[in-house]
């Protein structure tokens, strides 16, 4: 009987908290997970397509199924944006939103002639990737249509989910000894909830969770710039659960860009938001997102970004060289920076970044932190600074004590402490 399956998982936490969930449903209908694609019959692409080099990754692994003989299979974002196109490649092109009916339609039953309508799939119980940290989705979709950006078209408007569903997971987690929780979300600032009659903003949900009983940390993200409030960097010191590390994306440090990518915040805003983390979260770790090479944007535009990284000092930056995505608005724009312009762009803010998360790290000598062991010789701070350490017993998934003995730009070193 053809039952196995392997997942591919593209792109943001969202997508891996959603195969998390393909998991659970596919399993309680009697199909087996196998570990490696060759061993699959049918296998399951879960989509990004917020840039194209992922979209073309997802293609040619469908396209390799196919010529395989399985079953090609493809959900996420660039499934939803362009069903027809993945139709080409694949033998169903399946909404997450319909993920109840996954087993029927991919076994061919005829079921769905009595649709049941969708149950809403963030209430399947995920089967989460490790034992000690889950990704729990407060929110999808995202209503801020950034010039570049495809997600508000392939995940669709923010929709947030009810506090009561969250409180049921989170005090599950915490129940089966999770450590870590990261709340995720588009735009995680801009959730709304109802709890007892109340409306329930981010800072009162944060609240909430950390409220609930358990020795565990919170992560949450992303949070965008326009929406960052004091209430939530105040909420976050008095938050004891909720750690000090603030993915912030800044995408672009000059004015113009950032009113072209449809931003709604400028630089000076940008900093002024990151000076009151720091001075509410002094020991706070920043990372952010950026753009290099949006349509137009002039060497002297893009310093305006690097004075930024010189301004913020960030721990971590996800770099991005601009990608044309079909359907946004910017894709009417002309993709005029050069690959290898926008590779040298990416290169020096790298440089910068290195040297400020170095000088960043090497605060952390001779300091004693708490860890989240994740691999056998590595953990997290609450901070999300890797640390290496060496140890002969199995501590993954355990908090433990380490004293900071070397700091790396990317890693610290310490040895652990009884
Ligand atoms: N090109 C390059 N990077 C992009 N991102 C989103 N859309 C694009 C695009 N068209 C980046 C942004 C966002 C991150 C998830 O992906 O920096 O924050
Ligand atoms: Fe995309 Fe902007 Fe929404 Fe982030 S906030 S998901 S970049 S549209």
């Amino acid at each position: 009987m053809k039952n196995k399956f392997f997942i591919k998982t593209f792109g943001c936490q969202m997508n891996i908290s959603d195969s998390e969930r393909i998991e659970t449903v596919l399993l309680s209908a009697k199909f087996k997970k196998v570990n490696s694609e060759n061993l699959a019959d049918f296998v399951i692409v879960n989509s990004c397509s917020v840039r194209q080099a992922a979209e073309n990754r997802a293609i040619s692994t469908l396209k390799n199924a196919k010529k395989n003989k399985q079953v090609a299979i493809v959900t996420g974002c660039s499934a939803v944006k362009e069903k027809l196109r993945f139709k080409n490649f694949a033998d169903f092109v399946l909404d997450i939103k319909d993920l109840q009916k996954w087993p029927d339609i991919i076994l061919n039953k005829n079921t769905l002639q009595q649709d049941l309508g969708s149950l809403n799939y963030l209430k399947f119980q995920p089967k989460y990737q490790t034992k000690f940290h889950a990704y729990v989705p407060i929110m999808t979709g995202c209503n801020n249509f950034c010039s570049y950006c495809v997600v508000p078209y392939s995940r669709g408007r923010e929709v947030s989910r009810s506090v009561k569903e969250i409180i049921k997971e989170v005090k599950s987690l915490i129940k089966q000894g999770y450590k870590a929780i990261t709340l995720l979300g588009q735009n995680v600032n801009s959730y709304s909830g109802k709890f007892n009659n109340q409306k329930i903003d981010f800072p009162a949900l944060l609240k909430i969770i950390n409220d609930i009983d358990g020795d565990f940390w919170i992560w949450f993200v992303t949070s965008h710039p326009k929406d960052m409030s004091l209430k939530l960097i105040k909420t976050i010191k008095n938050c004891k659960r909720v750690c000090h590390y603030i993915h912030l994306p800044a995408q672009a440090g000059n004015d113009v860009i950032l009113k072209k990518m449809n931003r709604k915040y400028t630089h000076a805003k940008y900093l002024k938001l990151v000076k009151s983390i720091k001075k509410y979260l002094p020991d706070a770790c920043l990372s952010t997102d950026i753009i290099v090479g949006f349509p137009g944007e002039t060497k002297k535009q893009f310093l305006d970004t690097c004075k930024l990284f010189k301004e913020v000092k960030y721990d971590m930056a996800f770099l991005a060289k601009y990608s044309p995505r079909p359907g946004t608005i910017s894709f009417k724009m002309k993709d005029d920076i050069l690959q290898d312009e926008k590779k040298r762009r990416e290169n020096f803010l790298n440089d910068i970044l290195r040297k400020t998360a170095l000088k960043n790290n090497k605060k952390y000598l001779g300091k004693t932190c708490e860890i989240l062991v994740e691999k056998k010789d590595i953990g997290r701070t609450r901070t999300f600074k890797l640390v290496k350490f060496n140890s002969d017993k199995d501590l993954i998934g355990k908090i433990v004590n380490v004293k900071i003995t070397k700091a790396m730009a990317w890693i610290l070193q310490g040895e652990i402490k009884n």
